[in-house]
């Protein structure tokens, strides 16, 4: 191999671990030649009630379909064919409750039981083939049963997290058309009791299409049932309708397995919407070689399932694998900021998956509280949901990895489903790189032109080949979804990202380019907290943009215009960030808030973020030539 440029770590292929993967540039070659045929040889290697006619159709881009003609369920290969194999007694899920005291471990056996009690309620309540089901459930292991209960009967779940207000959870309902809600009483945060079901009920005030809400017992506080509409789901396990198997629903490989709301440049949240056979080779394949999972492995993926990460490698990649997931309720800090490295410790996770926000956070409290504890089963740790930054990288690799664990860096989005550039651990590894497009894949960097710009420049990140865990479209909106992704450079998959490429190959992800910004790598639209803003009885117009944060990767700031008579104060400061967390979410709370006579904008009305970001930081405002001022 020629000489790499930059700071380069070469992992120790003995101690990382490189089974899958042993030669990843002879590997790269051969998918780069062949593609289709490197996606049919792992597609090949899961079970499929009838085989594909094509791997890939192209022949309507970008509506692109991969295994055409085949038929699967996803669930027959997360549970159903581990039944009958060596896999059947294994630990497929463990979960741990925030209090510590509450645990549960599911084998592939016992996690059958569960999901099919769990199919057997939804198919008495009248959810078939296509329906929508909404879940609103905190981390517990019903968020996994009905995720994959729905699966099973052919259902299209829609899962939102749970930290998002009434209002964005009313719209989200309301949008996909759901019949059913399963939520739960209520969920622990840091020890306190987050009131879920009263969100719930707030929210279905006004989505005529709910019929239905299943409420699973968690934290035991009084609720209020609505006798028609309510459902303890424990009651309604104990009926007779829950009893017995339940068929496993043959699916055609192109019919839709979820949709998934995510943040765009539009207050509107979109649904990027997934499928049961490209998804399924996509995450399976991803997982298996970049995480080299092996059959002895405890992996970790420590993303809610409320966000993609949490659906493609919290519940479905490992599943499909069959490996074994950990699921832990809590968060990192509560009640000491030695809660993972503990679990680590006691369930001796091998893989641990987490986001840079996560590393930055527990970095601050110093290196004695992960060095109490023994976690050397850690075999390699990952990064998702944002540019790692040096120091943190260095920190993980060192007092979390001990020096021992390679770090795989992935980057990818709810649109791709699974890693699109990301190493293997048999690669040298650059720290805050991801290093390259994943197997079969390639991506450039252009300029606004379209034009390939040189190594080291900055410009726009594409894919250029279609993948199979790729969205199909946006959920009733397939002009968004060829106006957002396909339009700027014809052919070619725009991500929303800057990013530089080196000499050598490797990746640079810089950040978005639109008007998203990552918090604490939870991905938020300006326009979604404007909304949220001008809401507010005070507020006439309101701007946001996201500042450097040093843990969060970017806090948001806003600025807002206020009605006439109102004015300025610290309280209505407080006021308006509360009012953000309240009817958004918690995570989209602003840092910041200023009050301004008028907002920069272009002639034809729309606001500059750019030169509100560039004051606020202090640069150069840039060309103003279109400010109407
Ligand atoms: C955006 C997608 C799918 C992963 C969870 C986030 C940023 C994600 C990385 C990374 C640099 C990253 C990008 C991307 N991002 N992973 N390893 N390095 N940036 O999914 O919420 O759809 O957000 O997250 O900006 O476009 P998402």
């Amino acid at each position: 191999m020629s000489e790499l440029s930059g700071e380069v770590f070469y992992p120790d292929p003995a101690a990382a671990g490189a089974a899958h993967v042993p030669d990843h540039e002879a590997l790269r070659a051969s998918a780069a030649a062949d593609p289709l045929r490197f996606w049919a040889d792992r597609a090949s290697e899961l079970e499929w009630f009838k085989p594909w006619e094509k791997v890939l159709d192209a022949s309507n881009p970008p509506f692109f379909k991969w295994f055409t003609g085949a038929s699967t369920n996803i669930v027959h290969n997360c549970i159903d064919r581990h039944l009958s194999g060596p896999y059947k007694n294994k630990l497929a899920l463990i979960w741990v409750g925030e209090n510590g005291t509450d645990h549960e471990s599911y084998s592939y056996f016992s996690l059958n039981r569960e999901v099919t009690k769990m199919a057997n309620v939804l198919r008495a309540m009248g959810v078939t083939k296509g329906d929508k089901v909404t879940i609103y459930l905190p981390r517990i292991p019903e968020v996994v049963f009905a995720m994959l209960a729905c699966a099973k009967l052919g259902a299209v779940h829609s899962v939102i997290f749970a930290g998002f207000s009434a209002d964005a959870l009313q719209d989200r309902i309301g949008d996909s058309e759901s019949k059913l809600v399963i939520t739960a009483d209520g969920s622990w945060v840091n020890g306190s009791i987050f009131r879920l079901k009263d969100i719930v009920d707030e929210a279905l005030r006004f989505s005529p299409s709910v019929e239905n809400v299943i409420v699973v017992r968690r934290t035991g506080h009084e609720v209020v049932m609505d006798p028609l509409r309510d459902h303890w789901y424990h009651d309604l396990t104990a009926l007779p309708i829950a009893k017995g198997p339940c068929a496993t629903e043959p699916m055609d490989a192109e019919d839709t397995l979820f949709i998934l709301y995510t943040s765009g440049s539009t207050g509107k949240p979109k649904a990027i919407l997934h499928t049961h056979g490209g998804y399924m080779v996509g995450t399976y394949t991803t997982l298996k070689y970049t995480f080299d999972i092996r059959d002895e492995d405890r992996w970790w993926c420590t993303a809610d399932p409320g966000w993609i990460t949490g659906h493609s490698y919290l519940v479905y990649g490992p599943l499909l694998t069959g490996a074994t997931t950990f699921m832990f309720e809590g968060g990192p800090t509560y009640p000491y900021p030695n809660r993972w490295w503990q679990l680590i410790e006691h369930y001796g996770i091998t893989t641990l998956y987490t986001a840079p926000t996560a590393i930055r956070s527990l970095m601050r409290f110093g290196e004695a509280w992960p060095n109490r504890h023994d976690m050397s089963s850690l075999r390699l740790l990952g990064s998702v949901g944002e540019p790692i930054n040096p120091e943190a990288w260095h920190w993980y690799h060192r007092v979390i990895g001990k020096g021992r664990c390679p770090i795989m860096d992935t980057w990818w989005q709810t649109e791709t489903g699974m890693f699109q550039i990301c190493p293997v651990p048999s690669m040298p590894l650059k720290p805050g790189s991801g290093g390259k497009p994943f197997f079969g894949q390639e991506a450039e960097i252009l300029d606004e032109a379209g034009n390939p710009v040189p190594d080291g420049e900055e410009g726009f990140l594409v894919l250029k080949n279609p993948w199979p865990a790729m969205l199909r479209t946006l959920y009733k909106d397939d002009e968004r979804y060829v106006n957002t992704y396909w339009s700027k450079y014809p052919g070619k998959y725009l991500a929303g990202d800057s990013a530089r490429r080196d000499a050598d190959g490797y990746f640079w992800v810089i950040g978005r380019t639109d008007d998203v910004i990552k918090v604490s790598g939870h991905r938020l639209g300006t326009a979604e907290v404007e909304s949220a803003l001008v809401s507010h009885p005070a507020v006439a117009e309101a701007a946001a943009i996201g500042l450097p944060h040093d843990v969060k990767g970017h806090a948001i700031h806003v600025f807002v215009v206020l009605r006439m008579g109102f004015e300025s104060s610290p309280a209505l400061a407080e006021d308006l960030r509360k009012h953000v967390a309240t009817h958004l979410s918690p995570i989209a709370k602003p840092d910041g808030v200023d009050f301004a006579e008028k907002l920069p904008k272009t002639r034809s009305g729309k606001i500059m973020r750019r030169v509100l970001k560039a004051r606020a930081l202090g640069q150069d405002e840039g060309d103003l030539t279109t400010l109407d001022e």
